[in-house]
C-alpha cells in the first residue's frame, strides 16, 4: 500500500547519523567495555522530590483527560517562570503544555509552514531539525557557522540566505552540538533581521539552564517587540535530568497558542495531569542538586579540554552552555565520521561524528559530557593518542 509523501520525506532521516552509536551499543552488549560519549542523556538522577510529587499526584482526580493546552496549574507555573525570566507579565494563555521539546518543535512547524516554505537553520544543528521542518513540507536551508568563530552566527550570511519563500528561522542557544550561547547583541541582530523580513523565530531553549562561565542566556522572547513572532520550545528534560517524563511546552503569543491548540488537540487530546503537576512543582522549586549537575558538566568539559591541551592535532573550546563539546579534528585531515569509526573500533570510545549535525560539523566530534570525570579523562587520552598516531602515519 502506498503511504503519504510525509512518510517518504521523513524516512531514513536520521538513522545513519546514529550508526557509530548503534555499533557501540552492539559491542557493549557483546561484553566489550565501551566509553559512551554519544548521547545527550543526563546521567544525574532527577531530584527525588519531583518523582515524589508525580507519585503523589498519580491519583484519581489527576488521571482524567487534561486540558488540551495543559492544566491551568502548570500554565500558571510557566507564567511565573517566564514572567521572572523575561521581566514582563507572561500570561497563562501563552503556553501549550506538550510531551517534550521535540513535540513542541513539531507542532510549531506544523502551525507555521506550508509546503515549500523555507526555514533557516544554523549549521551545525540538532539531528532532528530537518525532520520537524520537512514534516509539513518545509525546506531546511542550512546557513554555515564558522568553527573558528566559536560557531557564532554571521548576520550577513543569514540575511543572504533569505528568499521570498523564507518563513522562519530556527534558533538553538545554548546549542546542541556546538555549545555556543548567542550573545545579547547576536540575538538582537537576529531579531531585527526577522522583523525586517517578517519571519517567525522558533527558539529551541531546551539547554537554557545550562550556562557556563560569564555567558548569559538570552532569548528573543525576552524582547516584547519580538513576542508575536517568537515560538519558544523547551522542557524539563535536560534542566531537571528527566527526559523520560516527556514534559515540555511552547511559550509564544496568546494568539499563536490559541490557534496552534487545534493542531496539538488533534494529535494528543491533552497530556498527563499528574506529570503537569510534577512539572509545575519542578518549575517553582530551586534544587541545589541541579546546580551541582551543572557544575559537574562544566568540570567534565574542563577535564576533556585539559586532556587535549598537549595535542597538536586535536583541540576543543570550553562550551558556553549545554551538555556537549565539539572536538576539532581538522588538522588530522580526517572526517569526523572516519575518526569516530576508528575511535570506536580501535579505542572503544563512542562519539558522534560532527557530520551528523550538518556539513559545518565536518572534521569534528561531538562529545556528550554524560560520563564521570575518570572516563572523560580516559576518553581525552584516547582521542589525543589516536589523532597523534594518524598524524604520523599520514592515515
Ligand atoms: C537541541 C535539542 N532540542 C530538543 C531536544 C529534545 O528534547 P525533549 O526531551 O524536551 O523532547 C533535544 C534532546 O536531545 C535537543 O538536544
Amino acid at each position: 500500500m502506498k503511504l503519504a509523501k510525509i512518510a517518504e520525506r521523513l524516512s531514513g532521516l536520521g538513522s545513519e547519523k546514529w550508526a557509530v552509536h548503534g555499533e557501540g551499543k552492539r559491542r557493549a552488549a557483546a561484553g566489550e567495555n565501551m566509553i559512551f560519549l554519544s548521547i545527550g542523556e543526563p546521567d544525574a538522577a532527577p531530584p527525588e522530590a519531583i518523582l515524589e510529587e508525580a507519585r503523589k499526584q498519580m491519583r484519581p482526580g489527576r488521571l482524567h483527560y487534561s486540558a488540551g493546552n495543559g492544566e491551568l496549574s502548570v500554565r500558571e507555573a510557566l507564567s511565573r517562570y517566564y514572567t521572572k525570566q523575561t521581566g514582563r507579565p507572561i500570561s497563562n494563555k501563552q503556553f501549550l503544555f506538550l510531551p517534550g521539546t521535540q513535540t513542541a518543535l513539531f507542532i510549531a512547524f506544523m502551525a507555521i509552514l506550508d509546503e515549500g516554505d523555507e526555514v533557516l537553520l544554523l549549521d551545525p544543528y540538532y539531528a532532528t531539525y530537518e525532520g520537524v521542518i520537512a514534516a509539513p513540507g518545509g525546506v531546511p536551508v542550512a546557513v554555515p557557522l564558522d568553527p573558528d568563530n566559536g560557531f557564532h552566527p554571521n548576520i550577513t550570511a543569514l540575511e543572504a540566505a533569505i528568499t521570498p519563500r523564507t518563513k522562519a528561522l530556527l534558533l538553538n542557544s545554548p546549542s546542541n552540538p556546538t555549545g555556543a550561547v548567542f550573545t545579547r547583541d547576536e540575538i538582537a541582530a537576529i531579531g531585527k533581521l526577522c522583523k525586517k523580513h517578517d519571519l517567525w523565530i522558533v527558539s529551541d531553549e531546551v539547554y537554557a539552564s545550562l550556562i557556563y562561565g560569564n555567558n548569559i542566556f538570552t532569548s528573543p522572547f525576552f524582547d516584547k517587540d519580538l513576542e508575536e513572532r517568537t515560538i519558544v520550545t523547551s522542557s524539563i528534560s535536560k534542566s531537571h535530568a528527566i527526559p523520560g517524563f516527556r514534559c515540555g511546552w511552547i511559550a509564544a503569543s496568546e494568539d499563536f497558542c490559541a490557534r496552534a491548540l487545534s493542531i496539538s488537540e488533534s494529535m494528543l487530546f491533552g497530556s498527563q495531569a499528574f506529570l503537569e503537576d510534577a512539572t509545575a512543582f519542578a518549575l517553582d522549586t530551586h534544587f541545589p542538586e541541579l546546580d551541582a549537575m551543572r557544575n559537574t558538566y562544566q568540570a567534565r568539559a574542563k577535564i576533556l579540554i585539559e586532556g587535549l591541551k598537549g595535542s597538536n592535532s586535536v583541540s576543543a573550546r570550553m562550551p558556553e552552555g549545554g551538555m556537549f563539546v565539539m572536538v576539532d579534528l581538522r588538522k588530522t585531515g580526517l572526517s569526523g565520521e572516519d575518526f569516530a569509526r576508528k575511535l570506536l573500533t580501535e579505542h572503544n570510545v563512542v562519539t558522534m561524528p560532527g557530520e551528523s549535525f550538518g556539513a559545518c560539523g565536518a572534521g569534528h566530534l561531538r562529545v556528550a559530557l554524560t560520563v564521570d570525570e575518570k572516563q572523560v579523562a580516559e576518553a581525552a587520552k584516547r582521542i589525543a593518542a589516536l589523532a597523534e598516531k594518524l598524524m604520523h602515519s599520514g592515515h
